[in-house]
């Protein structure tokens, strides 16, 4: 059985004006967004510009808005977003510069990352000290930029650092292979104007981030860090550095 479903997709190349173009794509509801998107490439528009790699969830590339969500369209099957004769409007993520169609530039995304030491490399199995937990929980990040886009603040503010950059932050503060003074500059970085106080609490990297990095309940615990040494410093004590960082 196959369900005719529209596509909707935002169209951009550098020159041109922006449109959008319609296509009617016959295919089984069990398929995913990005299966009809090659469709569409394969047999209707080869300009049709996107991005994909491992079709599992795994490379974070193929990342774009489907209906105003935040999606891995190769994981979202099209009977979840739609019905038969349903609408699928599929734009490049927000808040990043846009490449060609569904492609964007995610190079000013990846240099926060590096501003934060990411991506790590790390050995397999946890680190020496830390439960296995610890370590799963930053590597689960795919870099996939769906927390950005997902942001009212990185929507406004392109200096904010971000939700992804800033859990980021908070894994590499607790590393036990991590200079101090790299943990330091860092540190001055999360706690700066463009650092964690530009955070909104919307919650909407969390609600989007299709791998349990919780970036805003990351933010949260770095707030919580921020505040108990204002408050010790307020009262004349000593600020305790980062979690992880060894008090000098
Ligand atoms: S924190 Fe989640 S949503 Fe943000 S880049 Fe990493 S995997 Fe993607
Ligand atoms: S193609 Fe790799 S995450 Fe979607």
């Amino acid at each position: 059985m196959t369900w005719t479903v529209t596509y909707e997709i935002a169209r951009y190349k550098p020159g041109e004006p922006p449109r959008t173009d319609t296509f009617k794509v016959e295919i089984e509801p069990h398929r995913t967004v990005l299966d009809g998107i090659e469709m569409i490439w394969a047999y209707q528009d080869r300009t049709l510009t996107f991005r994909h790699a491992c079709h599992h969830a795994s490379c974070g590339s193929c990342a774009f808005v489907v209906n105003g969500v935040e999606v891995l369209p190769c994981i979202v099957e099209i009977q979840s977003v739609v019905e038969n004769g349903g609408t699928l409007r599929c734009e490049p993520l927000y808040s990043f510069p846009v490449v060609s169609d569904l492609v964007v530039d995610m190079g000013p995304f990846f240099e926060k990352m590096r501003m934060m030491e990411m991506p790590i490399i790390t050995p397999t199995g946890p680190l020496p000290q830390q439960p296995a937990d610890d370590y799963n929980r930053f590597e689960n990040c795919i870099e996939c930029g769906m927390c950005m886009s997902a942001c009212p603040v990185v929507a406004t503010d392109p200096n904010y650092l971000g939700p992804a950059p800033l859990a980021a932050a908070h894994r590499i503060i607790q590393r036990p292979d991590i200079p101090e003074e790299t943990k330091q500059r860092i540190w001055e970085l999360v706690d700066s104007d463009n650092g964690l106080w530009r955070c909104h609490v919307a919650m909407e990297c969390t609600a989007v981030c299709p791998s349990d990095v919780d970036p805003g309940g990351k933010i949260m615990d770095l707030r919580r860090l921020a505040t108990a040494n204002r408050i010790r410093k307020l009262l004349g004590l000593k600020p305790k550095l980062p979690v992880g960082v060894e008090d000098a």
